[in-house]
C-alpha cells in the first residue's frame, strides 16, 4: 500500500474552546502516533480544515470515523491523493490557530477570503497554498 493524503474541511457543531482542542488533540495523537498517520489540523472561527497523511487504507479508515464524528458538520473531501512524501512527517498531528496569524493573510488567498468565502469553499490549488504556507513554518505550530 502507498502513502496518501485526505485533505477535509468542516463546521463544528459545539464549539471548541482551548479545553476542546487540547482533548481532541490528545486523542488524535495517540491514534495517530500507533498508526503511522502524520498531518496538521487548523481551526478558524468555528471551522476545521485537516490534512491527513499515512498509508491510504489507514487514512481512508480514520476518514470515515472522523466523518460521523456527531461534534462537527459539512465535512467536506477537498483532496485525496497518492502522495510521495509526507509535509508533516515531524508531527502525529500539529495545530495552528489562526488567531494571530490570520489566513486571510496567505499570498493567493486574500483576496479568496476578503470576499467572503471560508475554509470549506477552498479549491483543492487553495487548498495546497495553504498546506505550504503552513509546511512552510512561518506559523505557530503547537
Ligand atoms: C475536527 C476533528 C479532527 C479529528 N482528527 C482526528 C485525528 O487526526 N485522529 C484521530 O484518531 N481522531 C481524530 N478525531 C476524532 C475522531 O473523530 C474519533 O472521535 C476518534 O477517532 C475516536 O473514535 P472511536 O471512539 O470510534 O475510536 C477528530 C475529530 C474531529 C472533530
Amino acid at each position: 500500500m502507498g502513502l496518501s493524503r485526505i485533505v477535509y474541511a468542516s463546521r463544528e457543531k459545539e464549539h471548541f474552546g482551548l479545553l476542546e482542542i487540547q482533548g481532541l488533540l490528545k486523542e488524535a495523537r495517540s491514534f495517530n502516533g500507533k498508526s503511522g498517520i502524520t498531518g496538521v489540523l487548523l481551526y478558524d472561527q468555528g471551522l476545521f480544515f485537516q490534512v491527513l497523511e499515512g498509508e491510504s487504507e489507514a487514512i481512508t479508515l480514520l476518514y470515515q470515523k472522523i466523518a460521523k464524528d456527531p461534534r462537527h458538520e459539512q465535512v467536506t473531501t477537498v483532496i485525496q491523493e497518492p502522495i510521495e512524501s509526507r509535509y508533516f512527517g515531524n508531527w502525529s498531528m500539529a495545530f495552528v490557530s489562526s488567531y494571530g496569524e490570520g489566513i486571510g493573510k496567505v499570498s493567493g488567498l486574500k483576496s479568496f477570503f476578503d470576499a467572503g468565502h471560508n475554509l470549506l469553499q477552498l479549491s483543492p490549488v487553495q487548498a495546497n497554498l495553504l498546506i505550504q504556507e503552513i509546511a512552510g513554518g512561518q506559523w505557530t505550530v503547537l
